[in-house]
């Protein structure tokens, strides 16, 4: 059977996609910040995951305000880079597994999550700017990616409770899977950060390292908070961190083991967490 090994959580700011792409992460304003995923670039080659379950979200870029899934799951063999205004990002293309993705959406839906089925999907820095922090600028991604889409873009979006239970869901039919495979399942996004209004620029350290010790220690307490909370003291663009909870939900009940913490301020206009536990 197939099993969850380790949950992998970390920001995903374009600008550090771009700063790769250019050939800057030596820059002084960018080393302490690559420095900080050294440790998870060798862990991830030592791991070999057979799949990674990256929960992300899409920025109106596969989607728009014409259509709003709440949570998408990505179904198809192969999924190109978006260009979001500068053309796509010199990254390889995403592949996917098509088998294990439709098994997922058959056992969650069967479960009452009501995913949309996604066949076609170009993937923005969402996804992209995760996989560069954890693989650095290989020829291919290392294994295939099942994309998984939430909607914190746009009023409403799903509860942390929701996310939470969600990823029981994905971790059960993760486990019922006919073959043996070693899946990884990341959650990204986040930490605090505001790009508009009187507000923007917003960050909140003292937040963010209490959500990532709640995520770590108490997560299922972390998930009843309420979407104002995120709002009011991450920013607006915090309540990506509802997906992490998805990827914590999908770990083992078991007090999961942290191999990696680093968390740095700024990213562009944000704080970058990051986090990667392993099922003990
Ligand atoms: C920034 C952060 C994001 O999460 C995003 O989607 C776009 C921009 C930023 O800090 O610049
Ligand atoms: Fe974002």
């Amino acid at each position: 059977m197939a099993h969850i090994s380790a949950s992998v959580f970390t920001s995903h700011v374009p600008a550090i996609g771009a700063a790769l792409d250019l050939g800057k992460t030596q820059e002084p304003y960018w080393q302490p910040l690559f420095q900080g995923y050294e440790f998870s670039k060798h862990w991830l080659r030592e791991q070999k995951p057979d799949v990674i379950f990256l929960v992300f979200n899409d920025h109106a870029t596969a989607f728009s305000l014409e259509m709003i899934p709440t949570f998408a799951i990505g179904t198809a063999a192969e999924y190109a880079v978006a260009d979001e205004g500068w053309g796509p990002r010199p990254v390889p293309k995403v592949m996917g597994h098509p088998e294990l993705a439709a098994h997922i959406a058959q056992s969650v839906i069967q479960d009452d999550f009501d995913l949309t089925i996604v066949n076609k999907m170009d993937v923005d820095h969402g996804l992209t700017v995760p996989l560069s922090l954890m693989c650095g600028q290989p020829e291919a991604w290392p294994c295939p990616v099942i994309p998984f889409a939430v909607n914190v873009v746009q009023y409403p979006v799903p509860s942390g409770r929701r996310c939470y239970q969600l990823g029981k869901a994905i971790r059960k039919a993760v486990e019922s899977f006919d073959q043996p495979l070693n899946v990884q399942i990341w959650g990204t996004g986040g930490m605090s950060h505001q790009l508009q209004g009187p507000r923007a620029g917003l960050i909140n350290r003292e937040w963010d390292n209490r959500f990532l010790d709640r995520l770590i220690a108490e997560p299922e307490a972390l998930s009843q908070l309420p979407h104002i909370d995120y709002v009011r003291e991450a920013g607006s663009e915090g309540i990506e961190l509802v997906m992490w909870l998805i990827a914590r939900g999908a770990l083992s009940d078991k007090p999961p083991k942290v191999l990696h913490r680093f968390y740095h301020v700024p990213a562009s206009n944000t704080a970058v967490g990051h986090l990667i536990l392993e099922n003990t």
